[in-house]
């Protein structure tokens, strides 16, 4: 079962708008659509490690600020057939906080 961990109020992701999460193991950068949903994904572009965060968000969608790469914000993959993925990671909302599952912060960490 996922555990969900509270980490910041919708209100501090703006609309379109991105959020970046330090872990252990990465960045997870949390972004927020025109429609106040708001999904997770590692932070670090699979073409050449551009920062998602940074990027453009439209529709589901999220475009890398460095090659123009478009993610869809809910599978993680690359628009067009073999261009790879990101890594999702499950968030919920609830009155108004963000809540992500606990093992997008712990990876990384030895068993
Ligand atoms: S680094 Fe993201 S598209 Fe090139």
């Amino acid at each position: 079962m996922t555990r969900y961990v509270d980490i910041a109020s919708l209100e501090d992701i703006p609309a379109q708008g991105a959020r970046l999460i330090r872990t252990t193991d990465g960045c997870v950068a949390l972004f927020r659509t025109a429609d106040n949903r708001v999904f997770a994904l590692d932070d670090r572009c699979p073409h050449k490690g551009g920062p998602l965060s940074e990027g453009i968000v439209h529709g589901h969608q999220v475009t890398c600020p460095l090659h123009d790469w478009v993610f869809d914000l809910t599978t993680g993959a690359a628009r067009g057939a073999d261009q790879g993925a990101v890594r999702t990671w499950p968030v919920r909302v609830e009155r108004g906080r963000i809540l992500i599952s606990a093992e997008s912060l712990m990876r990384g960490k030895a068993a």
